[in-house]
């Protein structure tokens, strides 16, 4: 039995709608086939981006879209990706099973995307083999409108001629991605001067047209997980001149060179993941603490912008191209991440699942004119309630469960209240095979009515094009409330929300 207290009157701070985020790389058939199929394909789509796809994800609430980046960027250079497309210059794609990318995807094309999703645009530039006057201009192709009186700017200029005559918007900028490893393999302090100057030249530029534009939130490489010297030396070097870091970690099973299944797995390998993904928590705390040493404010962000589970691709598939199915452990990841992300929200600022379509933990999976929604996408769906809302207090007890070396807290949770007063509460019940009685205390606040949706199946189950439905989220009736206090029956390997009506 878990018990928790909740008290909706007292708020911890806005759970920002960017905690649910993703990001898509030009990798495998994450953008191309996924995301964007051209203007000529068969597949329905509007100036070239899928349609089902884009309908799905409006339908889940995406945020923020991160792009173009991890590795990738480091070796892109963006003029490469604009004008007219039959004369695009072509690049191998190094990093990612060594294709031949053809660049038709790029800043016009992100930006229509963004647009049809209605999201926010955080764009990845490139420290790694890019100079400073690169990053600058593509700043300034973006986002200087020179339909002013102004100077006359020849990269907004550049942009008019290739179709575009508005700024487009630009919400956040990574400077730099990974740069410890495939972004240069340079060290904190290295990287922390390279920040500073790069930085500098990322310009917020005045738009009479749009006076209230809010500046460009400029986002600093940050740590490979528990890599805690090099959050010091950011801080300690750079903290004035970003207001977000980041901070990357993957939830792989055994290790690098042997990842594990995604569809074939035991018990102990079940709670071991689910015992990596624990981890964050410890990894939110130890950044945190370190961050507020240095801004006891928190006006930093942590960007907790790659995250997921990374098991080994489907068979047959190419390697380079981190194609993976999708099960309810991984949807237990995700719902375990997010309450985490939301519990932290005074620090984290925005997260990205990696990736968003086809590739790693993908809320949609695609082949050819199909498409399925995982179990990660309908725990999206789900906790979308809380983007935008307050976090409030709540307090949770519960007991372990697992095997005798990976032992998991057996419930994670969250709680918030919307602009209707509405109080959202999701849960996760991590033990594969017992169902947990969660008792609810509402600290001066009665409920009036309760609408709930499950998410709950085997502990490998997915869907597959044959069976795309076959984890999907059901009405949820399995609970009883009186006055302040509400008694859930948490099924084996579930994730719940509960819309909870106050008198
Ligand atoms: O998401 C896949 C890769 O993981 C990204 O390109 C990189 O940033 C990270 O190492």
């Amino acid at each position: 039995m878990s018990k928790i207290f909740i008290n909706p009157n007292v708020k911890k701070g806005k759970i920002n709608k960017e905690i649910y985020g993703h990001f898509s790389e030009h990798l495998g058939r994450c953008i191309y086939e996924g995301l964007y199929v051209g203007e000529n394909s068969e597949i329905p789509n509007v100036n070239g981006m899928r349609k089902d796809v884009v309908d799905a994800l409006k339908e889940m609430k995406l945020p923020v879209r991160r792009w173009p980046r991890g590795c990738f960027p480091d070796e892109y250079h963006w003029r490469d990706g604009v004008g007219p497309k039959k004369k695009k210059k072509k690049m191998i794609n190094t990093h990612w099973g060594g294709v031949l990318e053809d660049n038709s995807f790029g800043t016009h094309e992100f930006m229509e995307l963004c647009d049809q999703l209605g999201c926010e645009t955080y764009i990845n530039g490139n420290v790694g083999s890019g100079t400073v006057r690169e990053m600058s201009e593509w700043v300034e192709y973006m986002t200087l409108d020179s339909d002013t009186d102004g100077p006359v700017s020849p990269m907004a200029d550049l942009r008019k001629a290739n179709g575009h005559d508005a700024a487009f918007p630009v919400n956040y900028f990574g400077v730099g991605n990974e740069n410890w490893g495939c972004g240069g393999n340079m060290t904190a302090e290295y990287y922390a001067n390279e920040y500073r100057r790069y930085q500098t030249y990322v310009r917020n530029y005045y738009n009479p047209k749009n006076p209230d534009k809010k500046n460009i939130y400029k986002i600093a490489c940050g740590a490979n997980a528990g890599d805690f010297e090099w959050t010091e030396t950011l801080m300690k070097m750079a903290a004035p001149y970003m207001d977000g870091l980041s901070l990357h970690y993957y939830t792989v099973t055994h290790d690098w060179s042997h990842k594990g299944s995604a569809t074939s797995f035991d018990l102990d390998e079940f709670y071991l993941t689910l015992s990596k993904c624990a981890y964050t928590e410890e990894l939110l705390n130890k950044h945190g603490n370190i961050m507020d040493k240095y801004d006891p404010d928190k006006r930093i962000g942590l960007i907790f912008d790659e995250w997921g589970t990374w098991h080994d691709v489907e068979p047959g598939t190419n390697p380079g191209f981190l194609y993976q199915q999708n099960t309810m452990r991984d949807a237990l990841v995700a719902g375990m991440s997010l309450n985490l992300f939301n519990s932290h929200c005074d620090r984290v600022k925005m997260a990205n699942i990696a990736q968003l379509v086809n590739v790693l933990q993908s809320v949609i999976l695609t082949e050819g004119d199909k498409m399925v929604l995982t179990p990660t996408y309908h725990v999206f769906k789900m906790f979308n309630v809380h983007q935008e809302a307050s976090l409030v207090e709540s307090v949770i007890n519960c007991n372990k469960v697992g095997t005798e070396k990976n032992l998991v807290n057996q419930v994670y949770e969250s709680a918030s209240v919307d602009e209707n007063g509405t109080l959202n509460i999701t849960l996760t019940n991590l033990s594969a095979t017992d169902s947990d009685e969660v008792e609810i205390s509402l600290v001066e606040a009665l409920v009036k009515d309760i609408k709930a949706e499950v998410l709950t199946d085997k502990m490998d189950a997915y869907n597959t094009f044959e069976n795309p439905c076959a984890v999907t989220t059901k009405e949820f009736n399995d609970f009883k409330f009186d006055g302040g206090k509400i008694v859930v029956k948490m099924p084996a390997c579930s994730i719940a929300a509960l819309h909870v009506t106050l008198k």
